[in-house]
C-alpha cells in the first residue's frame, strides 16, 4: 500500500538527478503515484532529463516541454497533459530562475529592472499561471506544492533578488490556497535548506550557507534532497488533508535559530 496509490500528478521541472523535482518524483513514484513531467525546452535538456528519469526507475513516464515564461508553452503542456491523464490529483512547482550575475554578495542594490522582472516572472508568477492551468484538471480537488527558501524572510547574503521572488511565491501560495480552497484544492510550500543542485550552485555564498547549517542548525547537518521528497509525499497525500496555506521547513531546524 502506497500513500499515493491511485493518484496522478504533474511535476515541473526536473533538470537532472540532483533536482529537488527528481527527489519528489522518486518518492512519489515509490508511494504509488503516476507522474508526468515537464522540462525546459533547451538543447540537450530532454536527453538529460530522460537519463535522470531512468536513474529513478520512471524512465517511461510522460514527459513534455514547458517554459513557464510563455503562456503558449504552459497552455500546450496542460492540453497535452489533459489528453494523457484526463484529470490529476497534484501539481509540483519546483523551478526558479534569476540571472546569476546578480546572485553575488553585495550585488542586490544593482539589480536591474529586467533582471528583477524575469526572476519574479519565472520563479513566482509561474505558480499562479500553472495553478490556473491545473485547476480544470482537478475537478475533485487536489494538492499543489511549490519550493521556497528562507531567503524570502531573512536577508541571506547572495540570495538577493531570488529572496524577493520567494517572498512573492509564498504570498501567492497563501492567496491561491484561499481562492482554491473552495474547490478542495490545497496549496502549500516547502522551505528547503540548501541542497547541492544546479540552481543552488549559481547562488553566491552557497558554501557559507552549507557551513552555517552544519554548525548552527539543531540537527547539526545539512538536509538531503530525499528528505524534501518525503515531506512532499506528505503534502501530496491525504495525510495532510486538513493542511493548506502553510510553509513547512525542511532545513534541519536552521530557521528557528537566533544566534
Ligand atoms: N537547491 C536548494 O538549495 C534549494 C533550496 C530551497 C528551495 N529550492 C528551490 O527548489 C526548486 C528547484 O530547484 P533545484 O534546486 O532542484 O534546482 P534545479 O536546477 O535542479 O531545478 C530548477 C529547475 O527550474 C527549471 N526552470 C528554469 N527556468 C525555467 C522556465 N523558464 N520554465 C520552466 N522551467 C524552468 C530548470 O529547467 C530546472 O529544471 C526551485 O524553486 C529552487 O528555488 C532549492
Amino acid at each position: 500500500m502506497g500513500l499515493l496509490d491511485g493518484k496522478k500528478g504533474l511535476i515541473l521541472n526536473i533538470a537532472n538527478d540532483r533536482s529537488i523535482a527528481w527527489h519528489i518524483a522518486n518518492n512519489a513514484v515509490k508511494q504509488g503515484a503516476t507522474c508526468g513531467f515537464g522540462f525546459l525546452p533547451l538543447e540537450k535538456m530532454e536527453r538529460r532529463v530522460r537519463k535522470a528519469m531512468e536513474e529513478g526507475g520512471f524512465a517511461n513516464s510522460w514527459l513534455h516541454p514547458c517554459d513557464v515564461g510563455s503562456d503558449e508553452s504552459i497552455a500546450a503542456f496542460f492540453d497535452a497533459a489533459k489528453q494523457q491523464f484526463g484529470t490529476i490529483d497534484f501539481l509540483v512547482h519546483s523551478l526558479a530562475f534569476a540571472n546569476k550575475d546578480y546572485l553575488a554578495i553585495g550585488k542586490f542594490l544593482s539589480t536591474p529592472r529586467d533582471v528583477f522582472k524575469q526572476a519574479l516572472d519565472i520563479s513566482a508568477y509561474s505558480l499562479i499561471a500553472l495553478s490556473r492551468a491545473a485547476e480544470p484538471l482537478m475537478p475533485n480537488g487536489g494538492s499543489i506544492i511549490a519550493m521556497t527558501y528562507l531567503g524570502s524572510e531573512k536577508a541571506v547574503p547572495g540570495y538577493n533578488v531570488m529572496g524577493v521572488a520567494k517572498a512573492a511565491l509564498e504570498s501567492s501560495m497563501r492567496y491561491l490556497s484561499f481562492e482554491m480552497g473552495q474547490k478542495k484544492i490545497r496549496v502549500n510550500t516547502i522551505s528547503a535548506g540548501p541542497v547541492r543542485t544546479l540552481s543552488a550552485m549559481a547562488v553566491g555564498g552557497i558554501d557559507e550557507m552549507f557551513d552555517h547549517v552544519e554548525r548552527k542548525a539543531p540537527l547539526r547537518r545539512n538536509i538531503e534532497g530525499d528528505e524534501v521528497g518525503k515531506t512532499a509525499v506528505y503534502l501530496l497525500s491525504d495525510l495532510s488533508a486538513g493542511v493548506t496555506g502553510e510553509n513547512i521547513f525542511v532545513d534541519s531546524g536552521f530557521n528557528i535559530v537566533g544566534l
